[in-house]
């Protein structure tokens, strides 16, 4: 993806390794990837699932597109190149949230495969969990939400490039775990990634049980 323009940087390793932090938080920093169209609810599971997380004891951080745009990546628009270097960019946050011991929920549509899958390697190589979450629901549904308004206006021809509408939309051939947002509830989708976490060692056994206290209350 990116070129690397300096040289003469030599990575420095400190005296506290990333055990010492997954020690001292008593948790396992991972990515949690959600992707899928506008309005599909990658932002409202985020939001829950944060809470319920929350509820249990873990400490996790929500990346969010939108919120995102106004920060480090405020320099970025639609097009095809912006949308990747966004992505590129986040991949790499939530890689040192992850080291730092931290679960990150990362809200971007995220369209194209390729970049989704060059944030799954650099968590592989980083020896850090990654779980692409695929938020599916029919187009159909998510411009009958429209929560923002912007299917309407890019229907009207005053948004270009909109996902889904002029814009493209890859699905994840292989997600950890593909929720269908337009058949399923809020509770059960929490549900399903918190089972899919406490299984695969993110999130310790005996935090199961409050696990579904939790997920319970977030909903
Ligand atoms: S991504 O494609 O680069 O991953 P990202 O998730 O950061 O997109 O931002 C998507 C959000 O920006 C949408 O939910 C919507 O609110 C807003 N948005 C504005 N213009 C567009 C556009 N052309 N296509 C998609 N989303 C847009």
């Amino acid at each position: 993806m990116a070129q690397q323009k300096a040289t003469n940087v030599v990575w420095q390793d400190g005296e506290i390794s990333r055990d010492d932090r997954y020690g001292l938080l008593g948790q396992t920093g991972a990515t949690v990837w959600f992707t899928g169209l506008s309005g599909s609810g990658k932002s409202t599971i985020a939001v829950a699932l944060e809470q319920a997380l929350h509820g249990m004891g873990k400490l996790s951080y929500r990346l969010d597109g939108d919120n995102v745009r106004h920060g480090i990546n405020k320099n970025l628009g639609f097009s095809e190149e912006d949308r990747r270097e966004n992505i590129r960019r986040i991949g790499e946050v939530a890689k040192l949230f992850g080291d730092a011991g931290i679960i990150s929920l990362s809200s971007f549509i995220s369209p194209y495969a390729i970049d989704r899958d060059g944030v799954r390697e650099l968590h592989d190589k980083a020896g850090l969990k990654f779980v692409e979450v695929f938020v599916d629901c029919t187009l159909e549904v998510a411009e009958r939400r429209d929560p923002k308004g912007l299917y309407k206006k890019a229907r009207a021809g005053e948004i270009k490039n909109f996902t889904g509408i002029d814009d493209p939309y890859e699905a994840p051939a292989r997600p950890e775990i593909h929720l269908h947002t337009d058949k399923m509830t809020l509770e059960q989708e929490i549900d399903i990634i918190i089972k899919y976490l406490v299984a695969n060692g993110i999130i310790q056994v005996q935090s199961f049980d409050r696990a579904a206290d939790a997920s319970a209350h977030a909903v």
